[in-house]
């Protein structure tokens, strides 16, 4: 998963469409990235990217914000579109049904006046080439306008958590299971818009100079837990942008801050970014020890470019390599002083950010991603020097990719330690830090700081080979 921040700070690119072609819609734009993701099964931002194009500049923000909140309440307004239907939309109509769900998002979640909502998403029927949908799309809106109450009760009376939630039932029955004090809190963030959260380059100015300026104007701006950290009202969003493009300032959720802030790189040390794109922790490690030797890997060379990409803005260095970190402790000849995990996982403490891995997420994935942070653990691990250290990270919030995998990882090597990093990181779990969406103020992400002790290595039996990667946590 990554850390980037729905669309907003994107910069406002031209459109891309043909001399005499119209720009798509906004509403049209949504309910075809809606398509994408529920249906065709695509990642988000692999669709905005095709689809973001297609639409004028000034209006990319809408059809942003429109994709990203139909998404997030996608359970709730696909019980309620198909009560409002009659019968069911035949398989071509499918573009249509998303127009539904964009046009119920509009009147159910946001501020829009109904009657700026109606039209224009009547009119998107034309953009997506179904102009004889207009007479039912108008009809279901205004059904929901003039019924809403009732509907709403007849849903109700055999609703299931998808409509309750709009969470899929796995994942609700996890985090119920995993966090009964908390789970409601964590579904209630993780279907809110998240919090424009950013991280000062202190590099080119300090907090406080940052804080000031956008006060100065008299906008929201607030200091977060971690050291470089704000948070911004939402009507900064294109001063952030100019910060953005010029390195001052990057979009990055407090608890994501946390992770580079535990590994505390330093000037001259040799540190390992293993799983380095987009290049968020990377850009974060150079700004705290614009000296120390970086080298960042990952195993995706197209979202390796994005982490150079990030470098250049900040005019840092780092030797950049696509390799996958499962296997690159078996032959990489250095040693380094500190390493940083930040894991592929789940993403599940993310929701808010990538409302379509709620889509796209299948139960079964969770051991899968298991198995592949136990090799990276394992593998990584032969690359810290004795006395160095390793941070393991992910923005899960289930116990098997976080805590558990640790306390495995710890029975099976007899050279490491672990430090508890605080009560800054969240919920002690005995095996690491976790901080959970809507309880500690950001994205849900998990901490474990592991100091190499200089014992007898890798106790797993299967040290030469990467291949040997034992079960799930
Ligand atoms: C959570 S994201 C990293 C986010 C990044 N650290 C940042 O702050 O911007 C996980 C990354 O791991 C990469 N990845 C997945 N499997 C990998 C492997 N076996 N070896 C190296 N990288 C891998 C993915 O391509 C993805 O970029």
């Amino acid at each position: 998963m990554t850390d980037k921040p729905e669309d907003q700070t994107r910069p406002a690119n031209k459109a891309v469409t043909k001399p005499g072609e119209k720009p798509l819609s906004p509403r049209a734009a949504a309910a075809r990235a809606v398509r994408a993701v529920t249906m065709d099964k695509r990642s988000l931002d692999a669709a905005l990217a095709e689809i973001l194009p297609l639409v004028t500049p000034k209006d990319r923000g809408l059809a942003q914000e429109l994709s990203y909140g139909t998404l997030r309440h996608h359970g709730h307004l696909f019980a309620i579109a198909r009560a409002l239907l009659w019968k069911p939309l035949e398989y071509q109509d499918r573009i249509v049904f998303c127009l539904l769900l964009v046009g119920l998002y509009q009147l159910e979640y946001t501020r829009i006046p109904d009657h700026a909502v109606m039209h224009p998403t009547v009119e998107a029927v034309h953009d997506l080439g179904r102009p004889r949908s207009g007479p039912l799309t108008n009809a279901v809106l205004r059904n929901w306008r003039r019924k809403r109450e009732e509907v709403l009760r007849a849903i109700a009376a055999d609703a299931g958590p998808d409509f309750r939630f709009a969470f899929p039932p796995w994942m609700l029955k996890r985090l119920r299971g995993d966090w009964p004090k908390h789970w409601e809190n964590i579904v209630r963030y993780s279907n809110e818009r998240p919090p424009l959260c950013m991280r000062v380059n202190r590099r080119q100015w300090t907090r406080d100079d940052c804080l000031s300026h956008f006060r100065k104007q008299n906008f929201d701006a607030n200091p977060t837990a971690a050291e470089d950290g704000i948070v911004l009202g939402r009507r900064t969003v294109s001063k952030v942008r100019e910060a953005i493009a010029t390195g001052q300032m990057a979009v990055q959720d407090t608890s994501a801050q946390l992770a580079a802030a535990l590994l505390a790189p330093k000037d001259g040390e040799e540190v390992l970014d293993a799983c380095a794109a987009p290049g968020g922790k990377t850009g974060h490690i150079l700004e705290m020890a614009p000296k120390a030797k970086v080298t960042a890997a990952d195993l995706n060379l197209f979202r390796l470019f994005k982490v150079k990409q990030v470098l250049a803005l900040r005019k840092s260095k780092a030797a950049l390599f696509a390799a996958d970190a499962a296997e690159l402790g078996y032959w990489w000849p250095g040693k380094f002083d500190a390493v940083l995990l930040d894991s592929p996982c789940s993403g599940l403490g993310v929701l808010n950010r990538h409302p379509d891995i709620k889509h796209l997420r299948r139960e079964s994935d969770i051991a899968e991603y298991a198995k592949l942070q136990q090799a990276l653990l394992r593998s990584l691990w032969r690359l810290v020097a004795p006395g160095g250290r390793l941070v393991y990270v992910t923005c899960s919030i289930l116990p098997e990719e976080n805590n558990l995998q640790i306390k495995r990882f710890l029975r099976l090597v007899h050279d490491a330690s672990i430090e508890d990093p605080g009560d800054d990181y969240g919920i002690d779990t005995g095996h690491g830090r976790q901080r959970l969406p809507g309880v500690h103020g950001g994205d849900g992400f998990f901490y474990a700081l592991l100091r190499k002790t200089g014992g007898d290595g890798d106790g797993g039996g299967d040290g030469d080979n990467p291949g040997g990667t034992g079960g799930g946590a």
